[in-house]
């Protein structure tokens, strides 16, 4: 049985601006077990923090939005928000903003001992202290921000008061959006250990390619809101050294683009954000009825043939006879 599991979801968002629904998640289908990492990959507005939050119930219900949220065997998703205040504290998210994973009215000192608390709800004050100092310790925040407010720190240190809070927390499953982003280079693997280390189910979603490869188990690659292709960890085979095998094209195109930034820049990590030469455009999301690939693959080549299949049917999330990976395309065997 999964911890979590997303079945066919299928998110809206009404835009104001524009007077209309955008069909941000298609038929979404993903599965987390106990004791998996899981990484999400793809660029900038594809739907990963959308999931993330829907996940975990943290978007507003459009009345077109479907689909099922199971944890632990029950279906969360139609639970109004007080039956799901129970179940808050075990799922978790640190967000990419890390302004916003805090109560802007509590001091640094009142949040984590409110987190040590809701978790230990027998301690006795001198114990919470020894527990928030230990959080302190391992997080390197500075024992002078303890009375601060979370506006009066900076992002790096809100980052870690986020994380500490949550680790006190110990959630069953933890969303992790961007967690290292706009941390120093030195603190971001250790950060990334200690997550591993102690989170069990633990969903990574980062731009950082370099963070993405060394932490997970399985990787999530989602194009303009449908997950293209879920591949787990493999051995690397000759001759590519990679340990991931991502056969979808618009995966492999993702890939070439950071091996091409990575070989040009030569750096060890390498941004997703930084790099637009993937697709020109997203396509717009308000028409869901084919592949939303379609655009890409016709620049890639595939015939028109083909590609009347891809506009008018949209690709289930499968598995394929010539790789493990699971693929939504008509035309990957
Ligand atoms: N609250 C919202 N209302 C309307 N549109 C939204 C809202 N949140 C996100 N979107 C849109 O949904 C799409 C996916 O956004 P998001 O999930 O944040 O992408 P990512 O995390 O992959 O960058 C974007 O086009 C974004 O503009
Ligand atoms: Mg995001």
């Amino acid at each position: 049985m999964y911890l979590i599991e997303a079945k066919t979801i299928n998110k809206f968002f009404y835009q104001r601006k524009e007077k209309r629904d955008s069909h941000i998640l298609k038929d979404v289908s993903i599965s987390i077990s106990e004791g998996e990492k899981i990484g999400i990959v793809g660029e900038s507005g594809c739907g990963k923090t959308t999931l993330a939050k829907s996940l975990l119930k943290l978007v507003p219900i459009h009345d077109r939005d479907t689909g099922e949220i199971i944890f632990r065997g029950k279906d969360i998703f139609p639970s109004t928000e007080v039956e799901f205040r129970k179940l808050r504290p075990e799922l978790q998210i640190i967000y990419q903003d890390p302004f916003l994973s805090l109560n802007q009215q509590m001091r640094v000192v009142d949040i984590l001992r409110e987190a040590v608390k809701l978790k230990h709800p027998n301690l006795k004050t001198p114990e919470i202290l020894t527990r928030v100092n230990g959080l302190l310790e391992t997080f390197r925040i500075q024992p002078q921000n303890l009375n601060k407010l979370p506006s009066q720190l900076s992002g790096g240190e809100c980052r870690r008061v986020g994380i500490a809070r949550v680790m006190a927390l110990e959630p069953a499953f933890l969303i992790a959006d961007e967690p290292v982003a706009s941390l120093d280079a030195s603190i971001k693997d250790q950060i990334m250990q200690l997550l591993v280390k102690r989170i069990d189910t633990l969903m990574t979603i980062s731009h950082d390619m370099r963070i993405i490869k060394k932490y997970v188990d399985k990787i999530i690659v989602m194009y303009s809101g449908m997950v293209v292709e879920i591949a787990r960890r493999g051995e690397p085979k000759p001759p590519s050294s990679d340990c991931y095998e991502l056969v979808h094209p618009y995966s492999k195109r993702l890939i070439s683009s950071v091996e091409y930034f990575e070989a040009r820049e030569n750096e060890i990590s390498t941004d997703l954000d930084e790099i637009d030469s993937v697709s020109d455009a997203q396509p717009d999301v308000q028409d869901s009825v084919g592949c939303r690939c379609v655009d890409l693959c016709q620049r890639l080549g595939l015939s028109s043939e083909k590609l009347s299949k891809c506009r008018s049917e949209f690709p289930a999330l499968e598995a394929k006879t010539t790789t493990d990976n699971l693929i939504a395309c008509h035309y990957v065997e």
